[in-house]
């Protein structure tokens, strides 16, 4: 029996495999409701025999879509996707995002703008009239990190948010590291007032590879409840 946010999570998941049709080229996304997705279009698959192709934004959904029997190539080799569909750690009104809880983001965001659709699949709770309280990460190189989070620290002063304490994210007792062997900064900010703003600014300090921002490139979001209720907004 699932608890109501697995239920959320999963019914977001299982009506979201109905965007993809046969031959597509699916961009598959990362964490626990992309999970429920990839098991979804797997069983789909196998029930209704389609030939799908998948890219994957991390290691961790390579394997779960190798072991649910998927076809799994490079976005090189995919060229262009037909749709991505994800999670999301907060969105707003206008279907903008915060991403990278997971650690992800450059990955899904490199994927995502690649694909003629971004569908969002999240539960209710992670919608917000203003993006901001969950912490924006941002993908930094290892070198000269501790320079690059001063840079962003003086960044910040001049920019609409609340809060400014930005930490670097740690695995146990050192730092997490991504797929592409970088850092993560989380960036404390509360409230966003300008999110359109603020990614194209931290994208302008050296060192930073991407941030979790994503301004107009989810399409649809797919939002799960509790009881199983589905929702759309597009
Ligand atoms: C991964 O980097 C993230 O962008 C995820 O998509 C996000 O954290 C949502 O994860 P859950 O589906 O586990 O809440």
């Amino acid at each position: 029996e699932l608890s109501p946010i697995d239920k959320a999570k999963f019914v977001a998941a299982r009506r979201s495999v109905d965007y993809i049709e046969d031959g597509m080229r699916v961009g598959l996304g990362t964490g626990s409701t992309a999970a429920w997705m990839v098991r979804c279009l797997g069983e789909r698959m196998r029930e209704e025999g389609l030939r799908i192709t998948g890219v994957p934004t991390s290691s961790r959904t390579a394997d779960l879509a190798r072991k649910m029997g998927i076809k799994v190539v490079s976005l090189d080799e995919a060229k262009w996707l037909d749709v991505t569909i994800d999670g999301a750690d907060e969105f707003d009104g206008d279907l903008n995002l915060i991403k990278g809880g997971g650690g992800a983001l450059l990955q899904e965001k490199i994927v995502a703008t690649a694909s003629d659709r971004m569908v969002v699949i999240t539960d209710s709770a992670k919608e917000v009239k203003t993006l901001g309280a969950f912490p924006l990460p941002l993908e930094v190189i290892p070198f000269g990190w501790q320079t690059t989070r001063a840079l962003i620290e003086e960044t910040l002063v001049n920019m609409d948010v609340l809060g400014r304490e930005v930490s670097l994210r740690m695995n146990d007792d050192v730092p997490y590291m991504t797929d592409e062997g970088n850092y993560i900064l989380d960036l404390h900010l509360r409230r966003i007032g300008n999110p359109r703003q603020l990614s194209l600014v931290v994208n302008q300090v050296p060192g930073i590879v991407e941030n979790g921002l994503f301004i107009d490139i989810a399409d649809v979001v797919v939002i799960g409840h509790g009881d199983g209720a589905v929702e759309v907004r597009d």
